[in-house]
């Protein structure tokens, strides 16, 4: 366990870049593995998640390597082309690895046993389980459907009509993934739009996509079976969700200024940035550009007066993993906050209702979590802090309370920085070398 405390930072300032997106870097790799011939990704992220998907598709077959250049080169075996893997793959803290090669590997006739650490084993996989049963695979998994388990991929896998119970990017991706090697039409139904960047790369790699309005103002998502992808080169953006971090940051520490050079800003990952706007936050996107059918934008953000907002359930899908981040900007902003629909924060890294509940109040801070809401009282500046926080191997609590810390009267501590090292490698030099001062 390496126990940090982020004290009083000086106002932030500078430019930096973070690293690359997690949702993009998973899914470069997972498709690279699939196409024929060499991918080149630029950017990826070299976060234990991400390392994770590299060595479970080595063990599948494919090549996955590292140049001494920083770019990553992926040979592809081709759709349907993966081998049973000798081993048990290992997916640590890596919730999106995970459900979605379980989708890879359910179209295969191969045999894939599946673990993860303690906050991964005990996330539920049914949700995955279940659409991929109906094409055709068999899932043995211990109670209430959780790793460890083994995916027993279909020889004649069955195309289907799925709609999701819940809006998840995961449930949809791992059905898109295991339609690759489904022969006829596979469409995913969502009721409400989930991040699309597999959409965007099976595109990009030559996958035939078709998106039509679905009834009660959803989409529906038709991949054709059995396409030939061919090897790409993939420039992964900065991830927003890393970003959010350092654009809180600036926000909350009074007499702060930040550049964040090349942030995706994909709509359908930006609802935290539409939620701080409301706030009272300036944040500009400069020089809107595109990568690879990905929008990024260089993100400038000043430090400012902000005040409690209302943030709806219908946001949700568009900021899933920055409830944590946002939670603690409502800390310092003047009056009440109100965050609805978070019942799937329960399920994620740790349940992240109780872990923010516990440690806002642990910091000093006027809070009330709900079975799937979160409402905090801000103190219109600096909150009292002092906390001991309890991160619970969830990457996003810990660097959610180093940011607290960073605009409170006295240091946060956390328990362990560990797990930022899954999607954040470096957050502490990185803030750090911006004007936080964490030890
Ligand atoms: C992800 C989807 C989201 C998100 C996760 C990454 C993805 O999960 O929380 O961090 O890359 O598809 P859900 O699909 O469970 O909402």
């Amino acid at each position: 366990m390496t126990s940090l405390t982020s004290n009083l930072a000086g106002p932030l300032s500078g430019e930096a870049r973070v690293p690359g997106d997690k949702s993009i870097s998973h899914r470069a790799l997972m498709l690279g593995a699939l196409a024929v011939g060499q991918s080149e990704i630029h950017g990826l992220l070299e976060g234990q998640d991400v390392m994770c998907t590299a060595r479970a598709l080595r063990a599948l077959g494919a090549e996955v390597e590292r140049g001494n250049d920083g770019l990553w080169r992926v040979q592809g075996v081709g759709v349907g082309g993966l081998c049973e893997p000798a081993t048990t793959l290992e997916m640590g803290n890596a919730g999106t690895a995970a459900r979605l090669l379980m989708g890879v590997v359910a179209t295969h006739p191969i045999t894939c046993q599946f673990t993860g650490d303690e906050s991964l084993n005990g996330r539920p996989m049914g949700r995955i389980a279940e659409p991929l049963m109906r094409m055709g695979a068999r899932i043995i998994a211990r109670d209430g459907c959780r790793l460890p388990l083994t995916v027993i991929g279909a020889r004649d896998p069955l195309a289907v009509v799925y709609p999701p119970p819940v809006p998840s990017a995961q449930v949809k991706s791992a059905v898109l993934l295991a339609a690759l090697n489904t022969p006829g039409e596979t469409t995913v139904i969502e009721a409400a739009p989930t991040r699309d960047h597999t959409e965007h790369m099976l595109r990009y790699f030559g996958a035939e996509l078709r998106l039509a309005p679905a009834n009660g103002g959803g989409a529906a998502i038709t991949v054709t079976g059995q396409p030939e992808l061919e090897g790409q080169k993939i420039e992964v953006p900065g991830d927003p969700s890393s970003a959010a971090f350092a654009v809180a940051a600036a926000l909350i520490v009074p007499g702060s200024t930040l550049i964040l050079r090349n942030i995706g800003v994909n709509p359908l990952r930006a609802g935290l940035y539409d939620s701080l706007r409301e706030m009272g936050a300036d944040i500009e996107f400069c020089e809107p550009r595109e990568r690879g059918g990905e929008p990024i934008a260089d993100i400038v953000v000043r430090a400012g007066g902000l005040r409690g907002i209302d943030v709806p359930a219908s946001r949700a899908p568009t900021m899933i993993d920055e409830y944590p981040i946002l939670a603690v900007v409502a800390a310092c902003a003047e009056g009440v906050t109100v965050m609805r629909g978070l019942a799937e924060l329960r399920i994620k890294e740790s349940d992240r209702l109780a872990a923010m509940a516990e440690g806002l109040a642990a910091c000093g801070v006027g809070v009330e979590a709900g079975e799937d809401y979160l409402v905090v009282e801000g103190r219109g500046g600096p909150p009292p802090g002092g906390g001991a926080i309890a991160t619970r191997l969830d990457h996003r609590i810990a660097m959610a309370f180093l940011v607290l810390g960073m605009a409170s009267e006295k240091p946060v501590t956390i328990d362990d920085g560990a797990s930022m090292e899954t999607s954040f490698p470096g957050f502490a030099a990185l803030l750090n070398g911006l004007g936080a001062n964490i030890a």
